[in-house]
């Protein structure tokens, strides 16, 4: 097969962790006789260091016109970055959103998955994490807050700042929909999680996704409030198989259970509209702070350009040897920084892709 990949390497870490993720791809191809031809593009900070904007529209229509995009991540430090002086419309994560948008891609797939060989890093009792847990958040990505309508006005000399939240029925009929196949082929199970004591957009979401669950009588359907689900997801996290949730609870939920499975820089994940295209990315940040050092974790990466292969090329057979290099590499003692422990092999960015790459 040939495939064209967009790449977003992105800021901070992002281009290290994506030479990584090219390098694992490349063996695939060379592996399982494919043709990957990447088209690197810029967003976010380094975006604005070309172009003065996170995302041009150049950069869109690239994006478009290809198989799939694979990215780093992009930012920088909040705090001491020049991007941060910029106004909110002009700063690296306008870029990200802009382009989440414009490709709609409204389906966002977070696995949180505990490896067996990191279980020493995950927060939670031994008692709690029992044999281990693996659920899969799906985020409503281009609706509800993040995208209604907000502004900030002064009336009578105080100042006032608004933010809609808004979804149709239509925008959640479609992620429901995916939630659902999502959970048929893994344990057959949706939480979804709303406010539907205080919000009407949240009763709205609960009705639509009871018509939805009609649909699909062979898959368990609970609802949870989400303040109830923020706490059941460090109490008992096994009960979890398929999160279905809007944009902001996703957001918040989703770091909540990477960090529970302790290795953030393990997760990946993938952003899908209706059609096969999709973006490919890891769970965490740019973590400007250890860039240039190579010791940032690849992994996530890795895993969302097998994520890649999976949803937008097709390929579950290339997807599964890099899923099982990433799990024989770990079981073989190396570690990158972030997760490694005493009695195992210290190694950086760079080495851990070959190793990955040596076990496909
Ligand atoms: C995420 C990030 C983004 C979001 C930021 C960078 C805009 O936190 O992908 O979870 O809030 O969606
Ligand atoms: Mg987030």
């Amino acid at each position: 097969m040939k495939a064209n990949i967009a790449c977003i390497s992105g800021d901070g870490i992002g281009p290290e962790i994506v030479r990584e993720a090219k390098k694992v791809l490349d063996k695939v191809a060379d592996k399982y006789g494919h043709e990957f031809n990447y088209n690197d593009i810029l967003m976010g900070g380094a975006s604005i260091d070309v172009h003065g904007v996170p995302l041009t529209d150049e950069t869109i229509e690239i994006a478009k016109s290809s198989d799939a995009v694979l990215m780093g991540s992009i930012g920088g430090n909040t705090s001491t970055s020049p991007w941060y002086k910029l106004p909110p419309e002009k700063r690296p994560e306008a870029g990200l959103l802009k382009l989440r948008k414009a490709l709609n891609l409204f389906a966002n797939l977070r696995p949180a998955y505990l490896y067996e060989e990191l279980a020493e890093a995950c927060p939670l009792k031994a008692e709690i994490i029992g044999d281990g847990f693996d659920m899969m958040i799906m985020r409503e990505l281009t609706g509800g807050l993040y995208f209604g309508e907000r502004k900030t006005v002064e009336e009578n000399g105080v100042k006032k700042a608004i933010d809609t939240l808004t979804y149709d029925e239509n925008e959640i009929r479609r992620i429901a929909i995916k939630g659902f196949e999502i959970a048929r082929k893994r344990r057959s199970k949706v939480t979804s999680v709303d406010k539907a004591n205080v919000l009407d957009s949240s009763r709205l979401w609960r009705a639509v996704v009871n018509e939805v669950a009609k649909d699909y009588p062979d898959v368990e359907l609970e609802h949870m409030l989400v303040d109830n689900c923020a706490m059941q997801l460090v109490r008992d996290p096994k009960q979890f198989d398929v999160i279905l949730t809007e944009n902001m609870f996703g957001d918040i939920l989703s770091d909540e259970a990477s960090m529970v499975t302790g290795s953030i820089g393990m997760l990946s994940s993938a952003s899908l509209n209706d059609t096969s295209f999709g973006l490919y990315e890891p769970s965490h940040g740019s973590a400007p702070d250890i860039a240039g050092q190579n010791i940032a974790n690849p992994i996530a990466t890795i895993l969302s350009a097998s994520m890649l292969l999976r949803y937008s090329l097709n390929l579950s057979e290339e997807a599964d040897a890099i899923d099982n290099a990433v799990k024989q590499v770990l079981k073989d003692g190396y570690r990158t920084k972030d997760i490694m422990s005493d009695g195992f092999e210290l190694v950086g960015c760079d080495k851990m892709g070959d190793l990955i790459v040596d076990r496909i």
